[in-house]
């Protein structure tokens, strides 16, 4: 029978294979024209025969003027071959269709002469030996020395990483002093080893996807059962629909220059101050006062908005950050049904002393006072604030 740590792995691993589809990464990647002239580019967790960034980065190769283009994969995609099958060009042998391949891309033109650019092209042009498609030696691991040789040789690299080795793969791409692109979810801005280098200016949210869900693909014994899944009407490919993505990179956009227009002024009433923070609540990013030159918590989503150049980050409601003032003792927690029960929670977060008791929410009680909780925020302060209260 499968144990609990044995169905988080196969939920994770089922995480790890959503493959992005082509138009989120146009539109994403129209933001960094001027980063790609004359660079060499990694995808480096990327079945060359599947992954939609390798067509994108290839088909618009002499529009960007790259200089290369590298994709790797790890071990055998489930997908593989759902598409334009390359592989018939590699080999007629069915089992090479596992193995991880290197493609290596420096030339892309309209080899078949039929008037355009297409993956056609590219088959002929690894079929002619002016591209290059080799067997790994090894497995294909973004970690591998290979692989990490790679990484070494390229500017800058751009893939939508494993999701259960998204701290290990950031971690990986900032020991190698990369340039990245790369898709994840809002909710790593909270790991405490991805949080140091969003407060630092290290890392910041793309501009393309601020809210909502995004589809990706999903190899085919994918259960539809599950919530989101679904299957699509042109491709009669299996998709799920995600919540919370964000693209993270670490390559200069202008979106990141413009500074929000702040028309709340700070209130007392509307922007309670923490009883374990030393800072004012504020629930949405559109709230943000313009006034008030103090420490702010707002919601994890205002670095979808964060300008640098107006605000300072100087923290993180979450235990690890180590910022609170106040440790609470074992608390009585309380939920919307009226169900008591005994936790620790209320110190890992921002917690708002009440003085009525919510409705439909969970409190806590604690040496005679109750509170509520709010998400996890982010800590900023106003560079420029306008006259006001501090
Ligand atoms: C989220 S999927 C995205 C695939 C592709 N980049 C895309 O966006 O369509 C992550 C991919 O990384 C591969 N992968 C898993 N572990 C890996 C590792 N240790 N090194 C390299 N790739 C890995 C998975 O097999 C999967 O194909």
């Amino acid at each position: 029978m499968a144990g609990n740590s044995d169905l988080n792995s196969a939920k994770s691993a089922k995480k790890d294979e959503f493959y992005t589809q082509l138009t989120d990464i146009e539109k994403e990647l129209r933001h960094y024209r001027q980063h790609f002239q004359g660079k060499t580019v990694l995808c480096n967790c990327d079945d060359p025969f599947e992954s939609n960034f390798f067509k994108y980065f290839v088909l618009n190769f002499n529009r960007l003027g790259l200089k290369k283009v590298i994709a790797t994969c790890y071990t055998g995609s489930p997908i593989a071959n759902q598409q334009l099958s390359l592989f018939d060009i590699l080999s007629d042998k069915e089992e090479n269709k596992e193995k991880p391949y290197k493609a290596v891309v420096t030339t892309v033109y309209d080899k078949t002469g039929d008037g355009s650019i297409d993956m056609l092209d590219v088959a002929e042009l690894f079929k002619s030996g002016e591209n290059t498609l080799t067997e790994l030696e090894g497995d294909g691991d973004f970690r591998s020395p290979e692989c990490l040789k790679l990484m070494d040789e390229a500017d800058i690299v751009v893939t939508n990483p494993p999701f259960s080795l998204f701290r290990e793969y950031v971690a990986t791409l900032v020991e190698h002093n990369k340039k990245f692109i790369i898709i994840g979810n809002i909710n790593a801005v909270t790991y405490k080893e991805f949080f140091p280098l969003i407060m630092n200016n290290k890392v910041w949210i793309g501009p393309s996807v601020h809210s909502g869900d995004r589809a990706f693909y999903v190899p085919d014994d994918y259960p539809l059962s599950a919530a989101g899944c679904g299957i699509d009407e042109v491709t009669g490919r299996k998709y799920i629909r995600v919540k919370g993505i964000r693209w993270f990179t670490n390559l200069d956009i202008k979106q990141r220059h413009e500074e929000m227009i702040l028309v709340k002024k700070y209130s007392p009433e509307l922007n309670q101050k923490y009883d374990n923070y030393d800072a004012i609540n504020v629930d949405s990013t559109a709230d943000i006062p313009c006034d008030y030159a103090g420490v702010m918590g707002v919601p994890i989503t205002f670095l979808d908005k964060y300008c640098p150049d107006q605000f300072e980050i100087v923290g993180i409601t979450k235990t690890w950050f180590n910022a609170a003032i106040k440790i609470y003792g074992t608390q009585t927690q309380v939920d919307k049904n009226g169900k008591k029960s005994l936790v620790s929670k209320l110190n890992d977060g921002p917690a708002l002393k009440i003085t009525e008791l919510p409705k439909d929410k969970t409190y806590y009680e604690v040496d005679g006072e109750k509170y509520t909780q709010a998400y996890a925020r982010v800590l900023i302060r106003n560079k420029h604030p306008e006259a006001g209260k501090d």
